[in-house]
């Protein structure tokens, strides 16, 4: 395909409403290049995943070429390059909570969403993509919430302290189009909806939105070293008054 029928396809996709949002991203910043990022999550709010069309967008609006886009959308792992299901499914299995069942929980999701002779894989999807209830599977490394392991995130959205038990129960219930609360943070959407928002758009609430995202979240496991440091009387060593070394100027 060439550039021009490329961008042609990336115009029959995204409406003006995506148009809008983009040059509403773009706005944001100094240079027009310094939204890519921004710019490949509002695509995949529009197809689930960053196609070449997707690609061609970015390019167009940001002065980009496609090799560029393609070179950063490539590099990071929440840009997808096949189409994602309604929900993505995210089973940390980096040390900690792999040794505290993620390893078993991310095998049970892999036969439960497959079958036991072929289990789903890495970045595969349950259903149909963009169909409701369809659940794309990934393994993810550390999803920063150790003190909670093991963890998933469904669209990102954290479920703490999960088994092989309550990780089944959550897949049922999204796939039976239901949308369990997240142990904290914002309400659960669908991958499309966290899409969007990771690209800087909110829902029409937004106050609640705010105070859902910003609301307490720390555990009582995240202030336990807190709490025993102050029962102790424990104390950080104070640092030592060191200038910072001179920096080469370029
Ligand atoms: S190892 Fe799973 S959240 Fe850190």
């Amino acid at each position: 395909m060439t550039q021009a029928s490329e961008q042609a396809a990336a115009d029959d996709v995204f409406d003006a409403d995506t148009y809008a949002k983009a040059q509403d991203l773009i706005s944001r910043y100094p240079q027009s290049r310094s939204a890519l990022l921004p710019m490949l999550h509002l695509v995949q709010s529009v197809q689930g995943y960053v196609s070449q069309e997707g690609i061609a967008f970015c390019a167009k609006n940001l002065d980009l070429s496609d090799a560029e886009v393609s070179a950063v959308a490539t590099f990071y792992t929440m840009y997808k390059r096949r189409p994602c299901g309604e929900h993505l499914v995210s089973v940390c299995t980096n040390t900690l909570c792999a040794a505290m069942g993620g390893d078993a929980i991310y095998e049970k999701l892999q036969t439960h969403l497959g079958s036991e002779e072929k289990p789903l894989e890495h970045n595969e999807t349950a259903g149909t993509p963009n169909e409701p209830g369809s659940i794309t599977l990934e393994h993810a490394e550390c999803l920063a919430a150790c003190d909670l392991a093991p963890v998933i995130q469904v669209n990102y959205e954290y479920f703490d302290n999960q088994t092989e038990e309550k990780a089944v129960a959550l897949v049922d219930a999204l796939q039976a189009g239901k949308k369990p609360a997240p142990t904290r943070g914002a309400p659960l959407t669908s991958f499309k909806g966290a899409e969007l928002q990771l690209a800087g758009f909110f829902p029409e609430d937004a106050q609640q939105y705010r105070t859902d995202v910003d609301g307490p979240s720390q555990a009582v496991e995240t202030l336990r070293g807190a709490q025993v440091a102050q029962d102790r009387g424990w104390t950080a060593p104070a640092m030592k008054d060191v200038p910072l070394p001179e920096v080469e100027k370029k």
